[in-house]
């Protein structure tokens, strides 16, 4: 199988995130599996958002998040629910967009590239299992619009698995 995963060139990011939605469903529609799917989106976001480090998946297991599918440099393979942005944005069940990690008590570091960071729980049958996070090194990286956009295809992803 081969997928297009390059760069879509657009300034307008209303375009590039409509483009996106439709590369995300064509990717995800044609299997149900959390694991392949959350490996294949990483690799879509990773390769089409500019400016990102680390694209990637902490899941539930056992009252902690655990490491999942990912793209980018090696990480730390466990969050305390509560902790770091991915942990409370869990807790809180809410997307937190941080335009400064270093300024937000308890960020973990696992990547020292990462200055800005945008992280979406996941939700299924109506429970949080996870979250998908989206790291940047450029302060400031993600607005609103990227938000939406990628809350979206979180929404997209959600659907497509049975758990
Ligand atoms: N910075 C995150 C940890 C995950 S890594 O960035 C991949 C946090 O504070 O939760």
């Amino acid at each position: 199988m081969s997928f297009e995963t390059t760069k879509i060139n657009t300034d307008n990011k209303e375009k590039f995130y409509n483009l996106l939605t439709q590369q995300a469903e064509g990717l995800l529609s044609a299997e149900k599996n959390l694991i392949a799917n959350a490996a294949n989106l990483s690799s879509l976001l990773y390769h089409s958002l500019d400016s990102v480090n680390w694209v990637g998946f902490y899941l539930l297991k056992d009252d902690e998040l655990v490491l999942g599918p990912f793209q980018g440099q090696v990480a730390c393979t466990r969050i305390p629910v509560g902790q770091g942005v991915c942990g409370t944005a869990f807790e809180k069940n809410k997307t937190l967009r941080i335009e400064d990690v270093h300024a937000f008590k308890g960020h973990i570091a696992c990547d020292s590239a990462s200055n800005s960071e945008l992280v979406i729980p996941i939700r299924v049958n109506n429970k949080t299992i996870g979250v998908l996070d989206i790291d940047s090194p450029i302060y400031n990286r993600f607005d609103s619009e990227d938000q939406k956009g990628c809350e979206n295809i979180a929404q997209i992803f959600e659907k497509s698995i049975v758990i």
